[in-house]
């Protein structure tokens, strides 16, 4: 993603505005693949669920139809009124919470799983402190995090945040153990381009 593009995403408001324009590009409308693949793989069964920056709620649907307790926060009011109405749609039972998630950490509990697909990597440059604080609060010893990373790729300059994996170590690894850190694909808005990623599993 270039600086430009990076630029334009920094406040609640530039978030909200993608979404009102229509679909944003990394919103594929259908979970990430990758998400079913951790959890069938390491038979994942957290009784609560923490999902941040959940956008229209795909992911989030998912792991209610799985029969976990969901919590999933988005600050952007478009995304959050899109996710509530999918979950409807699809008969899920799910708490959706319209909030900056660094402000709600301190005020919900420890959760057994949190899931972030595409916070991290949007954030960490100019937020990472918060990120790693809002992460702490929001977990408990032996809680996994499993979080989806763009990973770097000198084809796409108008993909999502890359991240290296020196970085991704560096800053995730002050928190929590490594379970995996692997590439994956990441599907976005457009069907036919999957963006090179990091699939991060850690234990606390
Ligand atoms: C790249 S999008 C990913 C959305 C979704 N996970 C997906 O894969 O489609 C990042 C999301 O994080 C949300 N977001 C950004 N900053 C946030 C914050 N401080 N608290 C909660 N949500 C935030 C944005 O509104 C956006 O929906």
């Amino acid at each position: 993603m270039s600086q430009q593009l990076r630029a334009k995403y920094s406040t609640v408001a530039d978030w909200d505005a993608a979404y009102r324009k229509g679909t944003p590009p990394w919103d594929a409308g259908k979970p990430h693949a990758e998400l079913s693949r951790v959890l069938d793989e390491y038979q994942l069964r957290p009784q609560t669920v923490l999902e941040v920056g959940c956008g229209t709620g795909a992911d989030a649907i998912l792991l209610a139809r799985r029969r976990f307790e969901v919590t999933a926060i988005d600050c952007s009011p478009i995304s959050v009124e899109r996710a509530r109405l999918r979950a409807e749609q699809h008969n899920a039972l799910l708490h959706f919470v319209l909030a900056d998630a660094f402000e709600f950490a301190p005020k919900t509990g420890q959760f057994d799983l949190v899931y972030d697909a595409g916070l991290y990597h949007s954030v960490r440059e100019a937020q990472l402190e918060r990120y790693l604080d809002m992460l702490w609060r929001v977990t408990r010893s032996g809680s996994h995090f499993l979080c989806l990373a763009g990973a770097p790729d000198e084809t796409e300059d108008d993909g999502p945040p890359q991240v290296g994996e020196d970085e991704i170590r560096n800053e995730l690894g002050r928190l929590f153990e490594f379970v995996h850190l692997r590439p994956t694909r990441l599907e976005g808005a457009d069907p036919n381009r999957h963006h090179a990623a990091w699939s991060c599993l850690m234990r606390r």
